[in-house]
């Protein structure tokens, strides 16, 4: 093959459909236009990747980036800037922005304020609410948007539809995935006395199991009646895995990294920063989540990036927000659990490309082919790194990793053939797109 490239992958090991190899990656166009033995003498430019594995580009399909509204927190470009430096190359911001995104108006304010702006591919997220009931069969299918997501128990921000009636009017008319925050509102109201003042540790008391699984289990039973296809976002409890075994025909679920690495005897540690919603639970969860990654009910990885500044988590429980960075530290973190060997490298591809691209139906990403998007994680699985409040590119400026030390590491980050960021630093501007879906071509 010595076709001219504009970029030439050299001497890595690429991790596809086929496994794991030996192979250069020609691209051209933004690409990928060849997978192989490549004669780069003719190429653009050649990127050595020896001793490193080319993944297919990390999409995070879970994010919160705050723009418009509390900026002071994240926006836009800040989001997507602590991205690329992790190793992510699209992302699914979410709708508890400052005016919500419920609208078609809304939504195409978030494009345009992406545009020229955002370091990686994007697509926004369009709240489901009562008001809106009636027009999400469009507003789904609008270009840049992921499909509809509903918040069944409340969290930051004023989304929520918490009734089965409400859900259903909402189920009835999607007919993408809709993705779905899934705890019992009901059931939080009822428990708000369980949360002990100054002391984090009661989060998951408030906001239990039974609150997850009770959620989960009349969406489920809503989504059947409707013969809907959902997404259960942030996974917290081992009862919903063992639950969902018998609905993978329309249920497709995410887990986060820190449901995945952190259990309640962090929050000695951690306090507030530990704080999120659903909460990290007691380790049993975590191995539950653990076992629901092995079997395969867990389809993909979301960060459920959410930032809030360290003055606000600062507040005495329960003031202090829920919420924590996370988008930059999705692939180190869980690149540690496949050097620990709890995790596959192939299973991680599969969670963070392959699943996303497959339940969401993301045209011309998620897999080194060619002709599709050349997006691409470099990952140096060997090296060891301290992860520090310094690296974050959030504004937040925080993770509650500071201090962890993990082994593999993003050192490339490619979206669309261009090199965006290397060995840490931004190497390129804004030039995220929106990220393009199979049902919504037109
Ligand atoms: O802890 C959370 N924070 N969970 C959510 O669902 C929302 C998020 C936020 O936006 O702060």
């Amino acid at each position: 093959m010595s076709n001219r490239y504009d970029l030439v992958l050299k001497g890595g090991t690429v991790v596809n459909h086929d496994g794991e190899g030996l192979r250069d990656v020609g691209l051209r166009d933004g690409r990928i236009a060849a997978i192989g033995s490549i004669d780069a003498s003719a190429a653009g430019e050649v990127v050595d990747c020896r001793g490193l594995h080319v993944l297919p580009g990390v999409i995070d399909s879970q994010v919160h980036f705050r723009e418009p509204g509390p900026t002071h927190k994240e926006d836009l470009q800040s989001g997507s800037r602590a991205a690329v430096l992790g190793g992510v190359t699209a992302v699914f911001e979410m709708p508890n922005t400052d005016p919500l995104t419920t609208s078609e108006a809304a939504l195409a304010d978030k494009l345009s304020r992406a545009r020229g702006r955002m370091h990686c591919d994007h697509a926004f997220w369009v709240g489901g609410t009562r008001e809106n009931a009636a027009d999400v069969a469009d507003l789904e299918r609008l270009p840049g948007a992921a499909g509809i997501k509903v918040f069944m128990g409340s969290s930051t921000g004023s989304l929520l539809v918490e009734d089965d009636e409400g859900v259903s009017e909402i189920l009835k008319r999607t007919r993408r995935r809709a993705a779905f925050h899934s705890e019992d509102e009901f059931r939080l109201r009822e428990r708000l006395g369980e949360r002990v003042p100054g002391d984090a540790a009661s989060h998951p008391v408030w906001r239990d199991a039974v609150a997850a699984l009770r959620c989960t289990q009349r969406l489920v039973a809503i989504a059947e009646a409707a013969r809907a296809r959902i997404h259960v976002l942030h996974i917290s409890t081992e009862e919903e895995i063992a639950f969902l075994r018998d609905h993978k025909d329309l249920v497709t679920a995410e887990a986060t990294p820190h449901h995945l690495t952190m259990s309640s005897k962090d929050y000695a540690r951690l306090g507030t920063l530990l704080q999120m919603n659903p909460p990290v639970r007691d380790a049993h969860h975590r191995d539950g989540i653990w076992r629901g990654i092995a079997d395969g009910i867990i389809d993909v990885l979301g960060s459920d990036h959410a930032p809030h500044t360290l003055e606000e988590k600062a507040k005495p429980y329960p003031q202090s927000p829920s919420g924590m960075t996370g988008v930059q530290t999705l692939v180190p973190i869980m690149l540690d659990h496949v050097a620990n060997g709890r995790l596959s490298l192939a299973r991680f591809v599969d969670l963070t490309s392959a699943g996303p691209q497959r339940i969401f139906g993301i045209a011309g990403k998620g897999r080194i082919a060619c002709g599709y998007d050349a997006d691409f994680t470099i990952v140096d699985l060997k090296r060891r790194e301290t992860i520090r409040n310094g690296w974050i590119g959030s504004t937040s400026q925080w993770t509650p990793y500071d201090g962890v030390s993990v082994t593999g590491w993003p050192v490339g980050t490619v979206v669309r053939g261009q090199r965006v960021m290397w060995d840490g630093d931004i190497v390129a501007p804004g030039l995220g797109k929106p990220v393009r879906f199979a049902e919504s071509l037109g």
